[in-house]
């Protein structure tokens, strides 16, 4: 696939997802209550840094959903990250499958989240996709 293509399907991409899980979202969010943000692609890279420094960085009220398509990875960056820092409580990092390819587990992910009361949500980071830096070396080779 050409890299703009790429670009493209990632950019429509997010915005199924903040369509998905626009219900969940928070709409005016006061100070101490939990400000929740849900990561995608979150298994290794900067999504699971971006995990890790929400949960080390910010308040005790920040609470964060890792997120990815394979759920054996995603489960153990969980585990890797509270392993890591145990200082965390351990109830401010929860784990949620979705395959941000695919429109059922988008919507599942998004009902998982209703279900399991993780709302209202604080916000969506949208990083799983490709490194372009992989990219390129997958279609220059
Ligand atoms: N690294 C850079 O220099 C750079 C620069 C600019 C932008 N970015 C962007 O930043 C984001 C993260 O980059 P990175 O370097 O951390 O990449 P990475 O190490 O390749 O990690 C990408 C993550 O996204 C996940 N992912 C890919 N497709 C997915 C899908 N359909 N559903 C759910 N998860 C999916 C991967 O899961 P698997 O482990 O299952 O493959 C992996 O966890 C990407 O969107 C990338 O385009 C990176």
């Amino acid at each position: 696939m050409h890299g703009t293509t790429l670009w493209i399907s990632q950019l429509l991409s997010f915005i199924w997802i903040s369509t998905s899980f626009t219900q969940a979202m928070s709409s005016s969010p006061s100070s101490s209550a939990v400000q929740r943000i849900l990561v995608t692609g979150a298994n290794k890279g900067i999504g699971k840094a971006i995990c890790e420094r929400l949960l080390t960085e910010y308040g005790d009220n920040t609470h964060v959903i890792l997120s990815s398509r394979n759920e054996e990875l995603g489960k153990q960056a969980v585990e890797d990250i509270l392993k890591q820092n145990q200082q965390i409580d351990k109830e401010r990092l929860q784990y949620l499958p979705m395959d941000t390819s695919s429109d059922e587990s988008v919507q599942a992910a998004a009902a998982k989240v209703q279900e399991n009361g993780w709302t209202p949500l604080y916000g969506i980071i949208n990083n799983a996709g490709v490194s372009l830096i992989a990219s390129q070396n997958l279609f220059f080779q």
